[in-house]
């Protein structure tokens, strides 16, 4: 009786153990809204309910340990290594990040660090977040890679037009010739007609959207790529630090 306990025991904690180890991570490797569910629900929730820390301080806790004051790269490689090897979570990621920037560099020949560093006096990359806690961990970020003069992390309240994403009175601080949407995916087609309302997209502003297919925006690839005013563009890379597949939408405004 004790033995076959005793061996019930075993048998299902090796079989925990191998679901924790491989079984889990392998099929989160393939499959992107499993890996969105464990990564970004499961472990994020344990986690945070475990060290009653958030994960974006966690990974600043790693910039501050890893990464060079006044060295941008060193803080992008530093994140990536801590995605990588210690905890997912939810960035651009090398493999996209590397398109962002040929991106970039269509329209400026530069890459997106480059273009921070590179920007005039009083000219900046905006970031927007509406959520207070990650903006505040945003500018540290971006303080400790000595990009502050150049990058402005926008706190954007909830609530006000277009979800909190977009201000358009503010200082018409928009106007660029790049746009990133990598916010909630409903919000893609409403605040780019916002934008579009607003005329801060002019002709030859590049779109890039984030996440087309994890989790997959199906209404705004519709609407750019159905829309007289767009010549749009699929990438197909990966969902960050996995093997299944997202996808980039390059959408350039062709005029209205
Ligand atoms: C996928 S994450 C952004 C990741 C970031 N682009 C990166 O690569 O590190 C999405 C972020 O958008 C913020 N967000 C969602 N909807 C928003 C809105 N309407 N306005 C501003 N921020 C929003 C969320 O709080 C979240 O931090």
């Amino acid at each position: 009786m004790w033995l076959s306990l005793l061996s019930g025991l075993i048998g299902g904690a090796a079989f925990l153990f191998a679901l924790y180890r491989w079984v889990i991570p392998t099929a989160v490797q393939y499959h992107g809204g499993l890996a969105l569910l464990w990564q970004d629900v499961i472990v994020e929730h344990a986690l945070d309910t475990l060290t009653r820390t958030s994960r974006p301080q966690r990974l600043l806790k790693e910039v501050h340990r890893k990464a060079t004051v006044g060295d941008p790269q060193s803080v992008i490689t530093a994140i990536d290594h801590f995605c990588k090897h210690r905890e997912w979570a939810m960035n651009v990621g090398d493999e996209k990040g590397s398109i962002l920037d040929s991106v970039v560099n269509e329209v400026s020949t530069v890459t997106v660090l480059e273009l921070a560093r590179l920007l005039p006096p009083g000219v900046s990359v905006i970031t927007l977040e509406f959520n207070p806690d990650y903006s505040a961990i945003a500018r540290q970020v971006i303080r400790w890679s000595g990009l502050e003069e150049k990058m402005r992390s926008q706190y954007c309240c909830p609530g006000a037009a277009s979800g909190g994403s977009l201000d358009p009175s503010d200082e018409g601080a928009f106007r660029g010739p790049g746009v990133f949407l990598d916010h909630w995916k409903g919000r893609y087609i409403p605040d780019t007609k916002l934008l579009e309302e607003c005329g801060l997209i002019q002709k030859g502003t590049v779109m890039l959207a984030d996440n087309v297919i994890c989790p997959g925006t199906p209404d705004y690839l519709e609407y750019v790529r159905n829309s007289s005013r767009y010549n749009s563009h699929y990438y197909r890379p990966h969902l960050e630090y996995t093997k299944a597949e997202d996808g980039l939408e390059k959408s350039v405004f062709l005029g209205y």
